[in-house]
């Protein structure tokens, strides 16, 4: 008797605890309700702007993210992706060193919690009336420096049959010039198989064997105008030299790609030239098998002011993260800064060339006898996905199975007096928490 009573305040009282229940999770939904994210209104501003260029038909990605049916069953795929920052492809931690980008492509915190949101309360459509007008997308066929003065491709059409592994190639064009020009705008593209190709540079390949980087194309970006009164040279009798990464798509293709480039007038010198040189001496890698985080570290003076545009790291298939920092001359006068980093890419992939392009008002300005210094990890074990066998010793080489540790960087040198001026303007302007300021 004893123990059916108790049953039955159990009972009551279970009643009452999910009736409790009830109110407080119908209230909670109500609350919920109004701040629902759904695709129309909240994810698909995020994916017109930050995915679309590569998810969308005939382009690189292996899937479209346009529309509602093409992205609910892609979701949970979406959440890991952009979580982890793995997509949209941009490598580089924004919390250490530089946190400006010309040409950054990252979610910001905000627009990941909305999209994770949006995926762990169910994935809704929501109201097809709060969906943004459809981007828009350039020709792929116009240029979007304007007309080019001159416009060089490979001279054969390359096929890239329906099924084959990656491929990487590099493609030597000459330029037919007879005399030195500067260029004024540059732009690198795929003119036929743009699906075909995951990314695309072009390096110059001066008379005397020097190299130099002028244009990448891979991120929705592919053409550079230089502000005024700067540009970059290029020599009588320069060659260029296209490098693609070549990825199949169940497709038989034929591909070519072009370099269009628009000169400033004969005799006209800007002030400011842009160099882009590999730095880091990498000849002496050594990635022992079996090995993870094997770090490198190289070095590179700077003899001339500086004024440093972009970062770009290049390592091979074990590479892992590379940082910058810069040395700065008998440790300059800000107390305690003799050292300072400029950029950290934490989740380096060899899949993805990227070039960091530093925003104006933070590109590093640095006085001369500056030591830029690269720091590089490789993977060389089983846990790299990448990585073709672990079980070998890894130096440097130009194969894709060999192994590199160095940067691209893009700068200017300045004379003294317009370094002065710079450093000046700079700390004019200077904001608190922007890092990659000298003061002198
Ligand atoms: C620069 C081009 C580019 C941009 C921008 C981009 N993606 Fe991707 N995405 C790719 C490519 C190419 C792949 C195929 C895997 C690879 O090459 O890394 C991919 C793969 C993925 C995958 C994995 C698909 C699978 O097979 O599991 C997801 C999910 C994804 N992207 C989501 C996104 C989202 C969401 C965004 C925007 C926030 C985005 N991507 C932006 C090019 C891009």
């Amino acid at each position: 008797m004893k123990a059916l009573l108790k049953d039955r305040f159990f009972l009551v009282f279970s009643v009452v605890l999910v009736a409790l229940f009830t109110v407080i999770l119908t209230s909670g939904s109500v609350g919920a309700q109004s701040a629902e994210v759904t695709f129309a209104k909240d994810v698909a501003p995020i994916l017109q702007r930050s995915c679309q260029t590569c998810h969308r038909p005939d382009s690189i990605a292996p899937m479209s993210l346009l529309t509602y049916e093409d992205a609910r069953p892609w979701a949970k795929a979406i959440r890991e992706n952009v979580l982890s920052r793995n997509m949209p492809p941009w490598h580089i931690d924004p919390n250490v060193g530089i946190h400006e980008f010309k040409n950054s492509v990252a979610l910001t915190d905000e627009e990941i919690a909305t999209i994770v949101k949006w995926v762990d309360s169910g994935a809704a459509k929501g109201n097809p009336a709060d969906m943004p007008p459809p981007r828009k997308f350039d020709d792929n066929s116009k240029w979007s420096i304007g007309t080019p003065d001159l416009i060089l491709q490979m001279g054969k059409d390359l096929p890239v049959p329906a099924k084959a592994p990656d491929t990487w190639k590099n493609i030597v064009v000459d330029t037919g010039l007879t005399e030195d020009r500067y260029i004024k705008a540059v732009e690198v593209k795929p003119t036929k198989g743009f699906r075909a190709i995951h990314h695309l540079g072009a390096t110059l390949i001066y008379p005397d064997g020097g190299q130099a980087m002028i244009q990448a194309y891979g991120i929705g970006k592919n053409g550079n105008i230089f502000d005024d009164g700067s540009g970059r040279l290029i020599k009588a009798g320069t060659k260029v030299s296209f490098g693609f990464h070549i990825h199949s798509y169940g497709q038989d293709t034929i591909t070519n790609v072009a370099i269009g480039f628009q000169f400033y007038p004969k005799g006209y010198v800007p002030k400011y030239i842009a160099t882009t040189d590999m730095m880091g001496d990498d000849a002496e890698i050594d990635l022992p098998p079996n090995t993870d985080n094997i770090r490198t570290d190289t070095y590179m003076t700077l003899m001339k002011p500086t004024r440093v545009l972009s970062f770009q790291p290049h390592m091979h298939t074990r590479g892992k993260a590379m940082c910058l920092e810069v040395i700065y001359p008998g440790g300059g006068k800000r107390p305690g800064s003799k050292v300072e980093t400029l950029s950290c890419v934490p989740r380096y992939k060899f899949n993805w060339m990227i070039v960091y392009e530093y925003a104006p008002e933070v590109q590093p300005l640095l006085p001369p006898g500056s030591v830029l210094h690269f720091i590089s990890w490789h993977d060389n074990t089983a846990n790299n996905k990448l990585n073709p066998d672990p079980d070998t010793w890894v130096g440097y080489g130009q194969r894709s199975i060999d192994d590199m540790s160095h940067a691209w960087i893009t700068y200017y040198s300045l004379s003294d007096e317009d370094f002065k001026q710079q450093v000046a303007e700079r700390n004019a302007n200077r904001k608190p928490n922007v890092t990659a300021q000298v003061a002198q």
